[in-house]
Parts: C-alpha cells; sequence; structure tokens
C-alpha cells in the first residue's frame, strides 16, 4: 500500500522571493490557477506582511484559487502583527492555512534573535495560541532545524503541537543537511511525534545549497515524512528548494522503494515549469533533471540506436508522462546509422540498396562535422541532392530553408525581412512586430501561411566569446499539438529565425505543404 504524501507549492512564496523574479498580480494569478491544474495539495502564496502587493495577491488567490481549490496559506513570523495579516488574507479559501516560522538553531537564537531557548520556545507557543484563535490549521516551521539541537528541536515541536499546531514543517533552512542523516533525522522525529498526536503532520523543506534538496526530501519520504515542500523548477531562496518536478517523478520512478505517492497530475508538469520559467524570466538549465531541454533528448550514437530498438532502453520516465509529445534524438556527427535511417524514413526517403545508405551516411559525417547540430531541413536538402529532384524515393514535400533577412530594430516599429526558399521557390516578406524576433516570426508565419502560437522562445549563448554560438529553441502549438524547433548559430537573430522554421517544417512534415 503507498501512502499518500501531501505536496505544498512554495513556488509564489520561497521561489518568488528570488531575485529579478517578481511577479505581478495577473502573473501570480496564471501561475496559482496553473499549480490548481497540476492539482498540489496547498499553496504558500506568499508573505503578506512583507508588502501591500503581496497581502493583495495573497487575498485574491484564497478568493479565486482557494474556492474549491487548494488549502491556502501565506508565511507568518511568530508574531501577532505576521499571523494578523496571513489570517486576514487567506481566510477567504475553502481550506486556509496560517504558517509560521521561528528559528530553533543556536546561531538563529544567539545572532539572530539573541534570546534564550525558553524565550524563544515561549515565542512560539504563544503565537501558535494566538494563529489557532483564529484558524483551526496551524503549520510551524522550526527554522533551521537540519542545524539544531535535536532535543531542543523535539522539545519546541512538543510545545507547539499541544498548543495546537497541526503540522510540524523541518527546514533544511541552509542545505545543511545530508540524506542519511536527515532521513534518520525524520524518523526520530516522526516516531516521536506519532505517539505525541497521530494526527499532526511531519512535512519537509530542503534547500539545495549543495544540490540535495530533491535527495534529502526523498529520504524523508522513505522515513517518514507525510508532507512536502518544493518550488517549480527548484526556484527558491539561494541555490533554490527541492524541484516538485522532480521529487514527484522520483516518488513515481521508484514506487518500489519510496511506497509512496502524490496527488500531482504529472501531465501538467512540463507546461507548469514553462510558464513559471517564462513569467519569471528565469532559465532552466538545459540540462535539469526532468524540465530541462535535454531531459528527453538523446545524442550518442549506442543511445539513438538503444532507444530505437526499444524506447526503454535508456529512458527511465517517459517524456509522455511529464506532457512533452515525445524524445527527441538530435543528429550529430556521433549519430550512428541506425538514428539517420530513422530520421531518414520519417522525412519520407528510402534507399534503395545497403550500399546508398552507407554512402549518405559518409555525406551526413562530412555536413555534421561542419555543422555540430543536423536540423531536419538540413538532412531533407541533403537528400534532395543525393536522391535528385526525380527520383521516385524522393518524397514531393518541399521544407523551408532561411536564405537571408534583415532587420530594423528601433523602439517605435522594429521591423524585418526574410527570404526563404522553398523547393525552387523563393519567397519574400515583411512584417512589423513588438521587437525585432517578433518582427521575424510575424514575417515567417504570413510567408509560410501556417499560423502558430509561440508558445516558448528561448535563447542563449553556448560558448563564449566573440564567435559564441548561440541557441534558440521554440515550442509552436499548431492544431492542439506542440512542435519543437532548435537552432545554433553565432547570429542569435539568425538562430532565432531557423529555431521557427525547423518548427514549421516539422509541421509541414507531418501535415504535407
Ligand atoms: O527555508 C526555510 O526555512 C523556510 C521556512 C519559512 C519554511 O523557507
Ligand atoms: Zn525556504
Amino acid at each position: 500500500m503507498e501512502k499518500r504524501i501531501i505536496v505544498l507549492d512554495t513556488t509564489l512564496r520561497d521561489g518568488e522571493q528570488v531575485p529579478g523574479a517578481k511577479l505581478n498580480l495577473l502573473e501570480k494569478m496564471e501561475i496559482a490557477n496553473q499549480l490548481k491544474n497540476l492539482n498540489v495539495d496547498i499553496i504558500e502564496a506568499g508573505f503578506p506582511s512583507s508588502s501591500t502587493g503581496d497581502f493583495e495577491s495573497v487575498m485574491k488567490i484564497a478568493k479565486e484559487i482557494g474556492k474549491d481549490g487548494p488549502m491556502i496559506t501565506a508565511l507568518a513570523r511568530a508574531i501577532k502583527s505576521d499571523i494578523d495579516a496571513v489570517y486576514q488574507s487567506v481566510r477567504y479559501a475553502d481550506s486556509p492555512l496560517i504558517h509560521m516560522v521561528l528559528g530553533t538553531s543556536a546561531v538563529h537564537l544567539d545572532k539572530k534573535f539573541n534570546k534564550s531557548k525558553e524565550e524563544v520556545l515561549r515565542m512560539g507557543v504563544e503565537a501558535v495560541r494566538y494563529a489557532k484563535t483564529l484558524l483551526p490549521e496551524v503549520q510551524y516551521s522550526t527554522e533551521d532545524a537540519a542545524r539544531s539541537e535535536f532535543e531542543y528541536l523535539w522539545q519546541t515541536i512538543e510545545q507547539v503541537v499541544k498548543a495546537g499546531a497541526t503540522m510540524i514543517n523541518v527546514p533544511d533552512t541552509v542545505g545543511y543537511a545530508v540524506p542519511e542523516e536527515f532521513g534518520e533525522l525524520i524518523r526520530k522525529i516522526n516516531d516521536r511525534l506519532k505517539n505525541l498526536n497521530h494526527k499532526v503532520l511531519l512535512s519537509v523543506h530542503c534547500h539545495n545549497d549543495t544540490g540535495l534538496a530533491t535527495a534529502n526530501t526523498l529520504a524523508a519520504v522513505k522515513n517518514g515524512a507525510d508532507k512536502i515542500e518544493c518550488t517549480i523548477n527548484g526556484i527558491g531562496e539561494r541555490a533554490g528548494n527541492a524541484a516538485l518536478e522532480e521529487v514527484v517523478m522520483g516518488m513515481i520512478l521508484r514506487k518500489d522503494y519510496y511506497h509512496a505517492t502524490t496527488n500531482i497530475i504529472t501531465k501538467q508538469i512540463k507546461k507548469t515549469s514553462q510558464m513559471v520559467s517564462g513569467l519569471m524570466g528565469i532559465d532552466i538549465q538545459v540540462n535539469k533533471a526532468i524540465t530541462g531541454d535535454n531531459a528527453f533528448a538523446h545524442s550518442s550514437g549506442i543511445h539513438q540506436d538503444g532507444l530505437l530498438k526499444s524506447a526503454d532502453v535508456y529512458e527511465v520516465i517517459s517524456p509522455r508522462d511529464i506532457g512533452v509529445e515525445k524524445m527527441e534524438l538530435i543528429l550529430t556527427a556521433r549519430s550512428g546509422k541506425h538514428a539517420l535511417n530513422d530520421a531518414v524514413r520519417k522525412l519520407g526517403f528510402e534507399f534503395k540498396s545497403e550500399k546508398d545508405s552507407t554512402e549518405f551516411h559518409q555525406l551526413f559525417l562530412e555536413l555534421a562535422d561542419k555543422k555540430k547540430e543536423i536540423y531536419d531541413h538540413d538532412l531533407f536538402y541533403l537528400l534532395k541532392e543525393f536522391f535528385g529532384e526525380s527520383d521516385s524515393n524522393s518524397p514531393s514535400i518541399e521544407l523551408f530553408q532561411l536564405i537571408d533577412f534583415q532587420l530594423v530594430s528601433n523602439n517605435v516599429f522594429p521591423s524585418a525581412v526574410v527570404k526563404v526558399k522553398k523547393g525552387k521557390e523563393i519567397l519574400i516578406e515583411s512584417a512589423t512586430g513588438n521587437g525585432s524576433i517578433d518582427a521575424i516570426y510575424n514575417a515567417l508565419e504570413k510567408l509560410t501561411k501556417i499560423s502558430v502560437e509561440l508558445l516558448e522562445y528561448k535563447t542563449g549563448s553556448v560558448s563564449k566569446g566573440q564567435q559564441a554560438l548561440g541557441r534558440s529553441t521554440v515550442q509552436l502549438l499548431y492544431d492542439k499539438k506542440t512542435y519543437s524547433g532548435r537552432a545554433l548559430d553565432t547570429d542569435v537573430a539568425k538562430a532565432s529565425a531557423i529555431a521557427f522554421l525547423n518548427g514549421i517544417n516539422k509541421i509541414v512534415l507531418e501535415h504535407g505543404n
């Protein structure tokens, strides 16, 4: 029997306090609504005593998302005015929760509060008693628990539970814990807590200062935690928090080990991750577990060969489970013949003999050595040349290929002219936009006559120096399906244009000209 783990998402509180990640009210509402679609159990919506704006956004989330939705909470220090601000903002939700935090480690007591253990404990107990006069559900966080002396930590937990706390959160505030030790801490607390009051939930909140937040959270689940606190993409203070997508998928992948499950609708993970990254303006590292661009992209020839035989040879999680259409095989000079032949077939070509296939592989390797990554249109035109225009094994379809473009970048009318080849035809189109990339995309959309919604656009450099290569990726929505395009070039505007056309070419390949 699997244990149901409660998931609290704190993207809008611990995540939003990250420098540069500030969100406006509409953006917070959009994320809160998506967290509801993801089916998190609790949303920590902010820190209402910090500003009027934060107070109002917590209140709006409680009123709108907290109706027939997840429990809504917000953070308070263990002081009356903070607790009042939380109560006044979350009380509109169907299930409101007051969350308060107070340190238990020696360094917090001595250096932050300059108070004795007894004084701090008294503050905590009084704060819980006060919160309980306002709401039945109260969570108490023993800040810096991982660095706290165990007996004082337990004494605090015991006293605040007796005062009425319904959830005890054990934070590794500074990312100090290691999995074995943290798991053992949770096991010890859980044994005592369940004896004291078995209805009180034991929660964990881990930070990622040495990259162990996911591992520590999972170790806690293994050792009796009932609830976990996470953020989307692991965004959070300093090196961030435990990433929701990693912990949840970890539990699914190793159900045999953790015997635990959540109510998260995993097919909403990718969409949530992209939304948080886009609205906060914080890129996801390409090799980030579960949600990075390369998390389901395979480029080694040995791996591509294995995957094409059976996906589970190199894939333990299916990309579809997190809402990604399919794995991506990136063709490079390291791709073997199996992956190349598969890509050739998908483009509609067929080799007449093994000799042709081997000859073409050589041509492919020459191009791949020059170009680093080979996209559909590169392969398509290489194949066209190889087969000759009139060959019956060559499909009638034509793809778009960027020939040239010109940008006018100014504050009034950013505009673009694009020149594209399609078979023997040369097409030229121009458009304006909100910025120069938007102008290029508008011109390409007009020119290709394929109307798409741009779900995501990312660009960044993948090497250093003046000749740095820029990589652009796009996600396009067409006929309710997503199509991705990527491109590399020393000119980011050119990489952006080619990435867009590569996405369009995937649509053409699937739907025809
Ligand atoms: O990291 C921390 O200790 C926190 C608490 C408020 C739970 O964010
Ligand atoms: Zn935190």
